[in-house]
């Protein structure tokens, strides 16, 4: 199954205005919104942005324009919203790698991801599945281990950069069967799926939304899921759990967020059209089948995701410090 997707516009972020927060809520909004995805076009992340933005941008009668801005594991364009004016014209939808993972994974980060951005709302949380190249000598992930294992020097894994949710999956899989291999960083796992099909690495730990329709084309081969339930979509992959490696589990949550200081009355005008488009029946049934869960009423508030924010700094800072990878 293909998603759609819009052609990216470039943001109009440089050409606005700074003025305080509060002057733009009456009425907001009045002009398009530019929405950071902080990876390349054609990943997850664009396709969960791209697939809500569409509904949301309905519900609040002006266009959401989708700007990619990839590179450094999302922390540029992380970076560029936490710095942008917060007239609640400039958002950020990203996932917990670049806000929580990437903490433990940096030295120093350009911003603080709980002082300098404000949470609008949770957009869904995603597996992942363990994808290798189709002509990988392994069909089961014991053979994946054995592999890998005796191949080490020569094997290559792919990810979107220190810090992404791909290399969270990555560093905690090869951490955990107490490998080191060589890793290949992209701007996002839109273009690195596309050098996985053409077999130029070897294997990638990615969410099932954008591995699900490679899959099932049998372009690539799925040989674990890192849920500790297998997933509907997927029935005969077992979980990386029960094929080996107990106790590995990772999913990857995904919100929207404003800068530091976007006036309250925005958050809620974005969280309602965002509440008013998870509820769509055909936006929760596209996601769904692509093994997105989408977010309770509860769920999808900008508490429920300031306290998720700081739910996964706590577990994954020292999570990723114990699986022994040090900051760049
Ligand atoms: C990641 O690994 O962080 C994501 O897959 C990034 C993306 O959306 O490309």
């Amino acid at each position: 199954m293909k998603l759609q997707r819009r052609s990216v516009m470039a943001g109009t972020a440089a050409s606005l205005a700074v003025v305080g927060s509060s002057a733009w809520a009456h009425g907001y909004p009045t002009k398009p919104i530019t929405m950071i995805v902080p990876f390349a076009a054609g990943g997850p992340t664009d396709a969960l942005a791209r697939v809500l933005c569409a509904k949301m941008s309905e519900h609040l009668g002006q266009q959401i324009v989708v700007e990619n801005i990839g590179g450094a594991g999302g922390t540029i364009g992380v970076n560029k919203v936490a710095k942008s004016n917060n007239d609640g014209y400039t958002l950020l939808f990203t996932h917990m790698g670049t806000l929580a993972v990437n903490i433990a994974l940096y030295k120093s980060l350009p911003y603080d991801s709980q002082k300098d951005l404000e949470p609008i709302g949770l957009g869904g949380t995603n597996p992942m599945v363990l994808v290798t190249k189709k002509d990988l000598p392994a069909k089961t992930f014991a053979e994946f281990q054995a592999y890998v294992k005796a191949n080490k020097e020569k094997v290559q894994y792919g990810m979107a950069g220190i810090g992404a949710a791909s290399h969270l999956g990555g560093l905690m899989l090869n951490s955990m069967m107490k490998v080191d291999v060589l890793e290949i960083p992209y701007k996002g796992t839109g273009p690195a799926l596309n050098d996985l099909m053409a077999g130029q690495f070897d294997y990638m730990v990615d969410q099932a939304v954008n591995v699900l329709p490679q899959i099932g084309s049998g372009n690539i081969k799925a040989l674990g899921v890192s849920t500790l339930k297998r997933l509907p979509q997927l029935p005969d992959v077992p979980t990386i759990d029960e094929a080996g490696l107990k106790g590995y589990e990772v999913t990857i949550w995904n919100g929207f967020f404003g800068p530091k200081g976007m006036a309250k009355e925005q958050i809620a005008k974005v969280n309602e059209a965002l509440g008013r488009t998870l509820a769509d029946a055909t936006v929760s049934k596209r996601l769904t089948e692509l093994a997105v869960e989408l977010p309770s009423k509860d769920e999808a508030t900008p508490e429920a995701l300031r306290t998720q924010l700081k739910a996964s700094i706590d577990k994954w800072v020292p999570a990723v410090k114990a699986a022994g990878v040090l900051p760049q």
